[in-house]
């Protein structure tokens, strides 16, 4: 039976959520909300429970990526991170090079905790930083500074770990000119990964309810254009670029199918266990079985985000329409026993993925 177990496992990669952040952004309708002190021994307890809640269901599985996504990870005290994961290294065999990622608020990370975490085991570092402009940072409502935020990306430089930036495009007023500015200042960082994002406006947000001038979809196209045209950094996603060698791969394994365990209230998670795959919900330790052809509409959503593209096995073939996609070489390209979107084919994602489900 143990060796049964063995056989029917494969590795998961694990996600844990930190639902806190020192106040809400204008923007975003993430889960989290604005606690200045959050109760960090109850959080850490919570964390523990799911984390052996798992350990004692899949069993010594291997962890090859950890991504502490929020709301606002770095506002975690470090002791009580250390504490989490050395909890998954009892629980779990996570790999000597795993990918540990911490997600950062440029206001919450002096580099002495950052060191803490560091030493911890965060080897890649996610800065929040938005926009180069302390102006554009106020409309977002953002609590740091331009400044708070190169500090940060250098001290990060300056410890050796991986470092990426997220930045937010498409402003009321933006065009492509702001946006090649803020390319060019990212390629004098010297950091091997960004993400740009298309300001989204979320209802329930104050952005949501200020009827904002936004920029139309001709300009925003030229945006999304120019960033692939002025950054040194390659498209790898829709949002993502990198230093080949250099993508985040704990969302890399989950674009492109693999299992992660979701942790902490307001994560999800695909489970692998038995030869079935569960829709997991964190926190209610809720496992949903999932059909093969559910998996497979998943795969292409998340895969055909990526410039590798999703890999054409049985299931994959079940669901996918291959006529629609051989007649839009345009739009779609197959690389080996792989498809994916081209660059024009991106730009119009949604619908063409609606297309390419049978
Ligand atoms: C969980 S946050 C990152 C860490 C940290 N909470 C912070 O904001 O600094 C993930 C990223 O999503 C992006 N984001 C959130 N809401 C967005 C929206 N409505 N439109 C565009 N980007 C958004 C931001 O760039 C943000 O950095
Ligand atoms: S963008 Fe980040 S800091 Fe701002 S509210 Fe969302 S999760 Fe919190």
């Amino acid at each position: 039976m143990g060796c049964m177990m063995q056989i029917m496992t494969m590795s998961h990669n694990i996600y844990i959520h930190v639902p806190f952040c020192i106040k809400k952004c204008q923007y975003c309708a993430f889960f989290s909300r604005a606690c200045a002190n959050p109760d960090w021994d109850e959080y850490a307890r919570k964390i523990i429970t799911e984390i052996r809640y798992f350990g004692d269901m899949l069993g010594k599985i291997t962890v090859p990526t950890i991504f502490f996504g929020g709301g606002t990870p770095s506002l975690v005290p470090t002791d009580i991170f250390a504490r989490i994961i050395d909890e998954i290294r009892g629980n779990f065999n996570l790999v000597t090079d795993a990918e540990i990622t911490l997600e950062s608020n440029p206001g919450t990370l002096s580099t002495t905790r950052l060191k803490e975490f560091c030493d911890a085991g965060v080897n890649r570092l996610s800065v929040g930083v938005q926009s180069f402009d302390d102006n554009k940072l106020q409309f977002l409502g953002r609590i740091h500074t331009k400044d708070d935020a190169l500090r940060l990306i250098n001290a990060g430089l300056n410890s050796g770990i991986r470092v990426s930036g997220d930045f937010i495009y498409g402003l009321p007023g933006e065009n492509a000119d702001d946006v090649i500015k803020t390319c060019k200042m990212i390629n004098n960082l010297g950091i091997s990964h960004c993400s740009m994002y298309e300001l989204t406006i979320e209802e329930n947000t104050p952005f949501g309810r200020m009827n904002l001038d936004m920029p139309p979809n001709e300009t925003m196209a030229e945006m999304y254009m120019a960033i692939a045209e002025n950054l040194k950094l390659s498209r790898y996603e829709v949002s993502n670029y990198a230093t080949p060698g250099h993508e985040c791969r704990h969302n890399q394994n989950v674009w492109d199918g693999d299992a992660y365990i979701g942790i902490g209230d307001g994560a999800a998670g695909r489970i692998f266990m038995n030869g079935t795959w569960y829709e997991e919900l964190g926190g209610k330790k809720l496992l949903k079985p999932m059909t093969n052809d559910m998996r497979a509409i998943e795969r292409i959503i998340t895969g055909m985000r990526t410039k590798r593209g999703v890999l054409l096995d049985d299931d994959i073939l079940h669901v996918m329409n291959i006529e629609f996609a051989k007649s839009h070489p345009n739009m779609l390209t197959f690389n080996g026993n792989r498809i994916s979107a081209t660059d024009n084919g991106l730009l119009i994602l949604d619908d063409l993925i609606t297309k390419l489900v049978k």
